[in-house]
């Protein structure tokens, strides 16, 4: 069925200079882009967006990380979107990613990952709800 998912482009990825290559891979793998922003989140919405990795080794370098500069966040539509949208993205560690794969193409390291997938559709929703308003989707 047609569901919709969420990402970020990550902090390491803008300051790279990969927007705009991402965002071409995503459309080009039948992603339709129904809400797109350019921002930033606060220490504490990084803090919040993460809440279940809080008891990892490495939320707080997480945390730092995804705070540390400007983002794109966005909501994909697809045919099985949670699923199609993480096999595009690759392994979370670039260097178990697959050949063609965003992370493979893109990341800099485990910590520093390029982007981020949602990995089930209840919290794509709550991941879309974090960053946009419902006027903020468009189909
Ligand atoms: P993602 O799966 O998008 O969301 C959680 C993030 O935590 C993950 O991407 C990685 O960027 C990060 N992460 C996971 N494991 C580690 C780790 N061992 N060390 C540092 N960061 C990690």
């Amino acid at each position: 069925a047609t569901n919709r998912t969420f990402t970020m482009i990550k902090p390491d990825a803008v300051e790279n200079g990969h927007i705009g290559a991402i965002i071409e891979k995503i459309q080009t793998a039948g992603f339709k882009i129904v809400a797109m922003k350019y921002t930033q989140l606060s220490e504490a919405d990084a803090k919040a967006f993460y809440e279940v990795h809080k008891e990892r080794p490495f939320y707080g370098e997480l945390v730092a990380f995804m705070s540390r500069g400007p983002i794109v966040a966005a909501v994909l539509e697809k045919d099985n979107a949670v699923e199609d949208f993480r096999t595009l993205i690759g392994a979370t560690n670039p260097e178990e990613a697959a050949e063609g794969t965003i992370r493979k193409l893109f990341a800099t390291s485990l910590s520093e990952n390029a982007v981020h997938g949602s990995d089930s559709d209840e919290n794509a929703a709550i991941e879309s709800n974090f960053h946009f308003s419902g006027r903020e989707i468009y189909a």
